[in-house]
């Protein structure tokens, strides 16, 4: 039994350990900034022992990309079943991130190193308006981000000049993202891509597979097959994409398994940690083969309903998290074979979850309905159309 050891303590790690658990793998997490191991799905962390060495775990991966500088950080690096860490380093820093983008000649918004105020101000000028200002390291859900023009430049913080990037302001149809992993054979899989729709910087949830999208889905393997090779990576990775006047372009990178894969559990015949698993411990890794339609809710900020789980087919994943505002709890995956079982599903729920997340459930189903078509009557019937005085008729 291969022993694997996942660095960090969040939900990602959580959700590795239920699906190790069934392939009967040994798993364990570590807090790299506690220094706390928790075994399995446990959730009580125990403190690691001075004798403690990684040398007992084959493989070690992270759920997340921003790691400590620390010494056990650095002992974990030199660990011989850390592939990984080498890409993770450079995909951890949006500077070193978009210059690889740039170097593969993948297409990604356009961006400049922000070294003082002058070079928003002349971003924003070159691009008539304003730009995203980004920490280059250990932003997520939107943190670590302003949107700023010439005039109001000055409101990024000076601490970080050197250590910001700022990008266009890209005017997306939509946002999707493309999970996909690697085995160390070279050979890789990927999901269908998904449509996702963030508010305030954050994941609210995800269509899958995404409507009208096939046109760019060899082209989004393509991207990311590309990069993991350039990387010699092993594992899942997302790429989040925007689509801008009928081309995808790279907003980042993700090293890991990606909230906007969550709902391969329930969607799939082979969900995102297991493939990661897989992947890391050279076990078969057959396309994972979707299942009708999913939308994927986060629990953002809400404390537990049970009411949740009287909706058939709503499956609940709850992170048992301490509740605080603004925080990834949980997640719904609600999964149908038709987009019409799908749309009642989500009708079905909506009345149990508070304002904010039945707003998202509301706009997920809007994302759903079909597009109106606009029907042209038939030649006979435009004349008596014509002489009752209707114009069209839309259905
Ligand atoms: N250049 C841009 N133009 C337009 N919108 C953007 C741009 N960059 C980011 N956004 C918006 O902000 C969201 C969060 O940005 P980004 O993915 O860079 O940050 P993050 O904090 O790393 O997010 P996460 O790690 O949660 O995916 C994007 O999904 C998108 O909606
Ligand atoms: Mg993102």
């Amino acid at each position: 039994m291969k022993r694997v050891l996942v660095i960090g303590d969040g939900q990602l790690g959580l959700m590795l350990a239920e699906a190790a658990a069934r392939l009967g793998l040994w798993l364990d997490r570590v807090s790299p900034e506690h220094c706390l191991l928790f075994h399995g799905t446990g959730r009580q962390g125990t403190a690691l022992p001075h004798d403690w060495s990684a040398a007992d775990y084959d493989i070690v991966t992270a759920e997340r990309e921003h790691l400590p500088a620390n010494a056990l950080m650095a002992r974990l690096a030199g660990h011989p079943g850390f592939g990984a860490h080498a890409a993770i380093t450079t995909l951890a820093d949006r500077r070193s991130q978009k210059a690889l983008l740039d170097r593969l000649g993948i297409a990604t918004a356009d961006w400049c190193l922000v070294e003082s105020q002058a070079d928003i101000e002349r971003f924003s000028r070159l691009h008539g308006g304003p730009v995203v200002v980004k920490s280059a390291q250990g932003g997520y859900d939107g943190r670590g981000q302003w949107r700023l023009d010439a005039a109001r430049a000055a409101a990024a913080p000076a601490a970080l000049y050197g250590r910001m990037i700022a990008e266009r302001s890209v005017r997306f149809v939509r946002e999707l993202s493309l999970v996909g992993a690697r085995a160390a054979d070279g050979s890789c899989v990927f999901y269908p891509l998904v449509e996702n729709r963030h508010r305030e910087g954050m994941l609210r949830f995800t269509l899958a597979p995404a409507r009208a999208a096939r046109g760019y889905q060899r082209r989004a393997e393509q991207m990311l097959r590309r990069i993991m090779d350039e990387l010699g990576y092993t594992g899942v990775m997302a790429v989040e994409l925007f689509e801008e006047d009928g081309k995808l372009l790279v907003n980042e990178l993700a090293p890991r398994v990606h909230n906007s894969g969550h709902w391969s559990q329930d969607g799939t015949t082979l969900d995102q940690f297991e493939l990661h698993l897989r992947a890391l411990c050279d076990l078969p890794m057959p396309p994972p083969r979707t299942t009708g339609h999913t939308v994927m809710i986060n629990l953002v900020g809400c404390a537990f309903d049970p009411a949740w789980l009287s909706v058939p087919h709503a499956r609940l994943h709850w992170y048992g998290k301490e509740v605080r505002g603004g925080r990834k709890l949980g997640h719904i995956n609600l999964q149908a074979p038709t987009l019409r079982a799908l749309l009642a599903r989500l009708a079905a729920l909506a009345p149990l979850l508070d304002r904010e997340h039945a707003l998202a459930v509301e706009e997920a189903s809007e994302g759903l309905r079909p597009p109106p078509t606009t029907v042209y009557p038939q030649r006979s019937q435009r004349a008596h159309i014509l002489r009752s005085g209707a114009e069209r008729v839309t259905g």
